[in-house]
Order: C-alpha cells, then structure tokens, then sequence
C-alpha cells in the first residue's frame, strides 16, 4: 500500500490507493446456475455445483460462492474500497472522505474510552452500529458509527438515501445493511490510517440491536477485519433463519418473516421481494450468512421474550450455523446466549457473563470459557436438528 501524506498541519491524514484483495482462485458461479426448491436449511458443506467441501482450502471458495450468492439474492452488491478517501482524527472525532470519481462524501464518527490507551499500548474498539446497547467494557474503546446517514432506514421511501447513495448512486441495488458494511470498512481503513486514537485495529468488535443487529451480522460476515461480532436481539433478517420462521408462522407463531420484511424497510435488496412466500428456494439461508464470519469470532446475544425475534429460529439457525466453526476446528469461536428476562435491547445482568467471556478472550486476549450454546426455553427453543438438517459435518483438513 502507498501512503502520500497531505495535510502536514495536521499531520494525521492521508491519502491511500485501493489495495487489492489477495486473489483465490475459485470458480464462481456457474454460467447455467438455477435455484432450487430446497425446505430444509442449505449444506454449508457442498458447493453449487454438487462438490463435498473437505478442506479449508475448499471452505474459502465455497465462502467466497455464499458471499456471492448473499449479494445477488439479498443483499446487493458491496462496492470495493474506493479509488481514493482520507481521513482525519481529532478531538476524539474520525472524519472519513471518500472519492469515488468526480463524487465523494464525508461521514464522522465519535470514540469514547480511547484515553487509556497509549501508543505503545493501543486498546480494543467495539464499533457500535447506531449507540451500544450492551455495557461498555472497561479498558475498551467505543466507537459509534451513526449507521442510518450512510444508509437510511426510515421504511421503503428511503430506499437509496444517504451517503452511500451519494457517492454510489440513488439507484445503486446496495441494500442499507450492505452499504452499513461499507460504511465500517471505511471507519477500519480510516483507523488503520491515522494515529493518535490507540486504537488497535485488529481488536475490533462490532454490535448493535434489534434492527441494528441485522447490520452487524451483515457487517461483521463482510468484514474480515472485525475480530469479534455481537448482534444483539436481532432476530429474522438477523442471526434468525427465513425458512424457519416461515415454518414457525405456519404452525401460529407471530414472528416476523421474509414477507413481512420486504414490506417494512429497506435492510435487503429488491431483489428478495421474489422470494415472498418462496424462502425454500433461496440457495443459503442465514445460518450461512453467520458462517461467512468463521473462523472469526461470534457471540449471538439473542431474547427468548418475543415471539417476533423467532426463539426457535434464532437458536436453531445459529445453532445450525455453529457447525461451520464446528467444521474448521473452532467451535469455541462462536456462542450463543439466548435469555428473556428483559425488555428488548435492555441487556440483562443475566448475559453479562457470556458477553464478558467473549470479550475477554477476543478482544483483551485473556483465557476464557467461550463454550456457550444456550437459550432458557426448553427442548432447545423447540429446535428439532433432524428436521432441518440432512447433511453431515465435516471435520475440514
Ligand atoms: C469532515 O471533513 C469534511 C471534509 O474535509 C468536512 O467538510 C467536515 O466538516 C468534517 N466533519 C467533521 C465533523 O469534522
Ligand atoms: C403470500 O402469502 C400470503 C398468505 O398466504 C398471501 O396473502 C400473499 O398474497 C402472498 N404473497 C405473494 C406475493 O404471493
Ligand atoms: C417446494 O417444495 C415444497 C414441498 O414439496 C412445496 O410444498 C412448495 O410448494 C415448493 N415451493 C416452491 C416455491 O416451489
């Protein structure tokens, strides 16, 4: 990567050239790719064209093949690092400007809690998508990105408003939780790019609640240089499955699905409005939208209060999803803690523990006891694996 520093005053900008990804050679989608109608959820272990996944060398091109499945379908595409951008930090306030062409656009974004870091001893960062809602831990930074000005998520009239549309175009088919992920790619670039934070930019977690905690589960799966990911109460869209929410409504359950959605706000791309009432014929669902996250870490901060988050879905997705971190060798790197005594987004002294335990090992590199797999409803949230899943775990050479 070149640096060219500029603004000598303040000593702290910079512009930098895209860097490229490092190339994996993998074969895309196939050319006569068609969809299938398949009810229970996807193997993460076989390709779209038939191929058992046995190594991790293997996992990395299926992941690449979710990755890509997820935009065309779901989420639209998720535009690379812009030709050019700079960033400023100042007064606790980290000023990012991308370029993209003759159009560019600024966002700003506020970190508390950095003092206790030095530069000799930079600190941890969670990036919170729209304010935390979970305790901020000591010793740790927090960084609070103002998601809805890059993407705005105010019903179907705000599809294409805000910065990202902006820079990128009101009629770009990003939708506001892929252009949220754009968004922390650049708050990472811009950390990456200045100093005086001491913030360790790779000790990064991201959070957020309830519809903010469908951003971060998009967000922390594209988004490799976020150590740790907490979507919190986040329910279908989020970390819940769409084919067992569906399954749920059927037999009476008030949770809110794919069809209800795509009528409530602009999170997915248009692109998902043909699979109303036709969720089985997606080629994933989310528990590979989480699995994109593996090998890096997860903690899924679910509530078994409301019917609308999906209980049995949330856990039986993610539970399905751990078999990824599972496969790679990791399960340890993801949990689940699914607890309802609270209102929703009011987080519980009753998950503290498992919050801390992730925290502690990801982010301060302490040991702890991240096995967690858990929900206080009984019989798993009535969540029957063998009624879902008909394909077997690898152990991934
Ligand atoms: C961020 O930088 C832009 C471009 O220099 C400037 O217009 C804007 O006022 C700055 N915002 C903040 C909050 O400092
Ligand atoms: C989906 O199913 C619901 C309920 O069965 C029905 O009211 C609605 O018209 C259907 N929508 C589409 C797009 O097929
Ligand atoms: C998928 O298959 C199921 C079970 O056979 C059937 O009930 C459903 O209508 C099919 N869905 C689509 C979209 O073809």
């Amino acid at each position: 990567m070149i640096f060219i520093s500029i603004f000598f005053a303040l000593g702290l900008t910079l512009i930098a050239f895209a860097r490229p990804e490092p190339p994996i050679n993998c074969p895309g989608l196939p050319d006569d790719f068609t969809l299938q109608n398949y009810t229970k959820l996807t193997d993460p272990f076989t390709d779209v064209r038939g191929k058992k996944i046995t190594t991790k060398q293997q996992w990395a091109c299926r992941r690449q093949e979710i990755s890509q499945l997820l935009q065309q379908y779901e989420l639209g595409p998720l535009p690379p690092k812009p030709a050019r951008f700079f960033a400023t930090f100042q007064d606790g306030v980290l000023n990012i400007t991308t370029f993209e062409g003759s159009k560019y656009t600024s966002f700003a974004v506020q970190v508390v809690g950095n003092e206790a870091g030095t530069s000799r001893q930079p600190i941890p960062a969670i990036i919170s998508l729209g304010g935390l809602s979970i305790p901020k831990p000591d010793g740790i930074a927090s960084i609070t990105f103002n998601n809805d000005e890059i993407a705005n998520q105010g019903g179907l009239q705000s599809r294409g408003v805000g910065k990202f549309y902006d820079l990128y175009g009101s009629d770009h088919p990003a939708s506001a939780t892929i252009a949220w992920a754009w968004g922390v790619a650049r708050i990472i670039d811009a950390l990456e790019g200045t100093t005086g934070h001491n913030i360790d930019p790779t000790k990064l977690a991201l959070t957020g609640c309830s519809r903010n905690g469908k951003g971060t589960i998009v967000a922390g799966a594209f988004n490799d240089r976020i150590a740790l990911t907490i979507p919190q109460e986040s329910g279908t869209g989020g970390t819940g499955c769409w084919r067992i929410a569906d399954q749920n409504e059927v037999e009476g359950v008030n949770v809110q699905t794919l069809r209800e959605i795509v009528t409530e706000n602009v999170w997915f791309s248009p692109t998902l409005d043909e699979f109303v009432n036709k969720t089985t014929l997606l080629p994933f669902d989310h528990h590979l939208l989480a699995a994109l996250i593996a090998p890096r870490a997860l903690l899924d901060v679910a509530s078994s209060a409301f019917s609308w988050l999906g209980p049995e879905s949330q856990f039986g997705c993610m539970k399905t999803a751990h078999k990824v971190w599972e496969a790679l060798g990791v399960p340890d790197n993801m949990g689940i803690s699914e607890i309802g005594d609270h209102n929703h987004c009011a987080f519980p002294d009753t998950q503290q523990g498992d919050l801390d335990a992730y925290i502690q090992k990801f982010l301060l590199g302490q040991d702890s006891d991240t096995n967690i797999l858990k929900t206080d409803l009984e019989d798993n949230a009535g969540f029957v694996e063998k009624d879902w899943i008909e394909w077997a775990t690898p152990t991934l050479a």
